[in-house]
């Protein structure tokens, strides 16, 4: 089996960052022969990624997304995260809808069970999670998993329904489980900005007072970070 490595990169342009995941991740789709299962994050970072993958040349018909964390809002709604990957990615992408697996319903407890047996059944199928992608909050959150969240330490299950902090909207929310997360290959986490700069020293270090400081893969991990974008990132 592969040593497993912590890997820190610094890049000076949201755009750069992209570039280097998305290699990683095409990278992995060749390993596995076409059938990667991936898993994709929302927020502002990951738009440059979905860019650059959708610009590329590589054949994602046979590939299996997931979402990292959905925020429960009604269909059609902006800040839905599958909404956005589908928007930005997929679409360009013109992939098949065996391959999209999005959290279906906004009623919390249903979505989440509902999303447990989706991966359930993903995994017989095609095998467990590949890779996974993360952005990374000021507060150093990853997916819709904050500070003191049951999702750090639940043992058995990949997906739960969750309340993000006061101040974070939508609240309503369901997430992968850190559990979930650290059974993937890969994991790349990414941060772009200023004010995710604290945040990303505390994540890349592995300090476990963050949810993004206890991230640990069957392989490598990768704390990618660029001096620039995030708010501005598009
Ligand atoms: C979400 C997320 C979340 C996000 C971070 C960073 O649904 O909001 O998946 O974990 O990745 O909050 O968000 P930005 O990329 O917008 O800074």
């Amino acid at each position: 089996m592969a040593l497993k490595k912590r890997v820190t990169k610094k890049f000076r342009s949201a755009a750069a960052m992209a570039g280097f995941a998305a290699a990683l991740l095409t990278k992995a789709l060749h390993e596995h022969k076409g059938r990667l299962v991936a898993a994709l994050p929302g927020g502002r970072t990951p738009r440059p990624l979905f860019k650059a993958l959708s610009g590329g040349r590589a054949d994602w018909s046979r590939a299996h997304f997931l979402m990292t964390d959905e925020r429960l809002v009604p269909a059609g709604s902006p800040h839905s995260n599958f909404g956005q990957a589908r928007r930005l990615l997929f679409s360009k992408l013109r992939l098949p809808p065996a391959g999209l697996h999005p959290v279906r319903g906004i009623a919390p407890v249903r979505a989440a069970s509902a999303y447990e047996a989706e991966i359930a059944g993903l995994a017989r199928a095609s095998g467990g999670l590949d890779i996974v992608c993360l952005g990374l909050g000021q507060d150093g959150h990853i997916a819709s998993i904050f500070n003191g969240s049951t999702a750090i330490s639940e043992k058995k299950k990949n997906v739960l329904a969750v309340k993000a902090p006061a101040g974070i909207k939508p609240a309503s929310r369901v997430t992968l489980t850190l559990k979930a997360i650290n059974s993937a290959g890969t994991i790349i986490l990414m941060a772009a900005g200023p004010s995710k700069k604290a945040a990303f020293a505390r994540a890349a270090a592995g300090d476990t007072g963050i949810p993004a400081g206890r991230l640990g893969g069957r392989g490598n991990v990768y704390y990618l970070f660029s001096e620039t974008g995030g708010k501005n990132a598009n």
